[in-house]
């Protein structure tokens, strides 16, 4: 008796299986895979970079370690260019013995003084003892200006070697940041003026 019983669920079960295995189903499809399409659509909406395909384009991971790389080794080298570069144009990387040496007036000091090329205004004032304002002696701001008052453009007298500041109209008037000024000639200046 219980081995009818179990004979027949075993046929029964083995039956429906095979029901199942041959029977058409259901008339679903899975949905479109449309990620690569909304990928597309989200990348068009991204504004062009100047940095190198595929890199401002990627979403997500993949090629942006790879871009990373390319992007960093080709930064590495303008930066390496751009450092040598700056090193030939800075006039305090002159050697001492070498640096020519001119006269500088100081107006409201009162005092003509021998300058260095290869030392800014502001240095050499402040090597004076004099109380000469500055905020961030890199030529961003405008804190230290002074006015050549020997006539002309003021990178007749000086060379900036940064100045982020002073346009061409500026300098044609005379003003300078003394904190990036390295003088090329005489002059006289006047400290604390500012366009
Ligand atoms: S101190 Fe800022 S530009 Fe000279």
């Amino acid at each position: 008796m219980v081995d009818a019983l179990g004979l027949g669920l075993g046929a029964g079960i083995v039956l429906l299986v095979v029901l199942l295995h041959f029977s058409r189903g259901t008339e679903w499809t899975p949905t479109e895979d449309i990620s690569n399409e909304l990928l597309e659509r989200r990348a068009s909406t991204v504004p062009e970079t100047d940095f190198p395909e595929p890199m401002n384009r990627s979403i997500g991971g993949g090629g942006v370690a790879a871009g990373a790389v390319a992007a960093g080794s080709e930064g590495e080298l303008e930066e390496g260019e751009d450092e040598a570069e700056e090193a030939t144009d800075d006039p305090s990387a002159i050697p001492d013995d070498e640096a020519e040496t001119y006269e500088i007036e100081f107006v409201k000091e009162g005092t003509t003084i021998e300058v260095k090329e290869n030392t800014t205004v502001l240095e050499a004032g402040e090597e004076e003892g004099w109380d000469l304002p500055y905020a961030c002696r890199e030529g961003q701001c405008i804190s230290c200006a002074g006015h050549i008052t020997s006539g002309g453009h003021s990178e007749d007298y000086i060379k900036h070697h940064t100045n982020e500041m002073l346009g061409d109209a500026e300098m044609s008037d005379g003003y300078t940041l003394t904190c990036v000024a390295y003088p090329v000639s005489d002059f006289s200046i006047e400290t604390g003026e500012s366009p």
